[in-house]
């Protein structure tokens, strides 16, 4: 996602990833003991980590990575309003219009292929990630029936031998049997430098002043909004990652999953 570039990978991220290797071999084993010749778990016992937060604060990055470590499938939730919104953008359709993003959610042609988003045979990796689509993304994410329109196909991702999913309400609306709910956050400075410095590196000025003021709008919308607003609900740990480089986070949220999964 996105925010891969924003931080800073130091080296122990490969001795982290090794020691994680001990973890995922103990998870491959835990889905064969469900039983032999059992292809499919039943979804209720596939574990799953939600990772929701304020924009900005990393849950893409980090999702991805404890993903990889873990061998679990990974859901970038908010990749799905992005793509209804850019849909509608494409089309020249008014994105005020709840019905209209109903409708185009329902007839959505989208593909995950390792780190690619594709929509309608076209690989939208990058046009996902601009700045408007995440505008007009979190404009439609209000719609109720839009949401519940996405909540099965987000539900689907739910697989053996787990799923690590990033997003608002994974925790809270989809997920709330997840084995663990961090909600994950940082500085509102911090999450503009990143924010900055991602724009930068794609050769786009942005001044961080007015960075703070998108991401305020976006959070305050993301927040207010009286279906499924990103809040950190009861049971999510809270994971402030300011100062924190990826590899401290990522193996903060691995042993938060093994002890999870001892409890
Ligand atoms: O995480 P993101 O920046 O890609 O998300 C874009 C917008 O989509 C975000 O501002 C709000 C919305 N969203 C949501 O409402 N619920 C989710 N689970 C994920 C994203």
């Amino acid at each position: 996602m996105v925010l891969d570039e924003c931080f800073q990978v130091s080296g122990d991220l490969c001795k982290i990833i090794n020691n994680i290797s001990i973890l995922r071999e103990q998870t491959e084993s835990q889905s064969l003991s469900f039983g032999r010749g059992q292809q499919i778990m039943d979804k209720q016992n596939v574990p799953v980590i939600t990772l929701d937060g304020p924009s900005a604060s990393g849950k893409g990055t980090i999702a991805r990575l404890v993903s990889q470590a873990l061998g679990f499938h990974y859901l970038d939730s908010g990749a799905l309003y992005r793509l209804v919104a850019l849909a509608a953008m494409k089309r020249n359709t008014d994105v005020s219009d709840e019905h209209s993003m109903v409708d185009i959610a329902r007839h959505l042609n989208v593909s995950f292929r390792d780190s690619s988003i594709w929509l309608e045979g076209k690989d939208v990796s990058d046009e996902v990630r601009a700045e408007a689509c995440g505008e007009y993304a979190s404009r439609i994410a209000q719609y109720s029936a839009l949401r519940v329109e996405l909540l099965g196909y987000q539900r689907d991702f739910r697989k053996s031998p787990g799923l690590v999913t990033d997003g608002r309400d994974m925790g809270s609306v989809i997920f709330p049997d997840a084995t663990l709910k961090i909600y994950l956050t940082a500085s509102e400075e911090e999450r503009a430098l990143r924010r900055h410095k991602q724009l930068m590196e794609k050769g786009i000025n942005a001044s961080i002043a007015d960075l703070i003021q998108a991401l305020r709008a976006r959070d305050e919308r993301d927040s207010s909004r009286s279906t499924s607003p990103l809040q950190q609900c009861e049971d999510a740990c809270l994971l402030d990652t300011t100062g924190l480089s990826i590899d401290q986070v990522v193996s903060r949220v691995l042993n938060m999953y093994a002890e999870a999964r001892k409890a």
